[in-house]
């Protein structure tokens, strides 16, 4: 489906045009990272991406401008891509061509509650700036790969909702600056690894076989938690 093609993406790319973002100078305030990208890079691989995808309600007017202004992307004072919030965006496609590489300066990257499918791709792991990833609500499928272990600035994990399967990978436990783990509703097996109880900064945890009437699946309670702590009302 062209998205020319369809009045309903047209007007949202209205309201995409008509609510810009603040400006760059606005929203530079965490950039810390100097790695050098050419922002055409990144617009490309988005939009390589979103016209893979089957469905989505995303619509970049002109591809040779970085999509800097859109409110679902974020970029540092050098036109590169920091942010990217798609949540509940009607995505129905995976994350395959996705080319993450092409965003060395992500740091937030928000696709909670739309219809992407297939495994979490091995890509994904070369986000060393990211400390927000949210895939929940998705139709995610595979084992947790132990390589999300390996993006250390990660402080919120958000993979709650999912048919992600296996076991929790203990690699996990060294990503010292994470906050939040959410793995609940999906067909995970087996418990929380002990070591995850090492993870200091750790104020949220929903393990896999929370639902919303077994609370006795407490089974692991981090040292320097309190019990109740561990279960947030949703
Ligand atoms: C999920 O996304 C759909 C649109 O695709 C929306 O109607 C629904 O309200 C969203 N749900 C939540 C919990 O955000
Ligand atoms: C992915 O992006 C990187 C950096 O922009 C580029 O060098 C590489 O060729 C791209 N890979 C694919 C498969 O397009």
């Amino acid at each position: 489906m062209s998205p020319l093609q369809n009045p309903l993406l047209i007007s949202l790319s209205v309201v995409l045009l008509f609510f810009p973002n603040p400006t760059p100078a606005q929203k530079a305030s965490s950039e810390t990272t100097l790695v050098s990208v050419s922002p055409s890079e990144e617009t490309q691989a988005l939009l390589s991406w979103i016209s893979n995808l089957e469905t989505h309600q995303l619509f970049f007017p002109n591809p040779t401008i970085p999509p800097c202004n859109f409110p679902a992307i974020t970029c540092n004072g050098k036109g590169s891509i920091t942010s990217i919030k798609l949540a509940s965006s009607s995505v129905r496609g995976n994350l395959h061509s996705l080319n993450f590489t092409s965003f060395p300066n992500l740091m937030h990257l928000d696709l909670n509650n739309n219809s992407i499918y297939g495994p979490i791709p091995s890509d994904l792991f070369a986000l060393s700036e990211l400390t927000f990833l949210d895939l929940s609500s998705n139709r995610l499928s595979g084992r947790i790969p132990a390589g999300l272990g390996s993006i250390k600035s990660l402080a919120v994990l958000r993979l709650s909702g999912n048919d992600l399967i296996g076991w929790i990978p203990i690699s996990l436990s060294e990503l010292m600056d994470l906050e939040i783990l959410l793995l609940d509703q999906n067909q995970i097996s087996g418990g929380i690894p002990a070591e995850i109880g090492n993870l200091k900064k750790l104020k949220q945890l929903r393990s896999p076989k929370d639902t919303n009437h077994c609370i006795k699946s407490l089974y692991f309670t981090p040292k320097h938690m309190s019990h109740g702590s561990l279960f947030s009302s949703r």
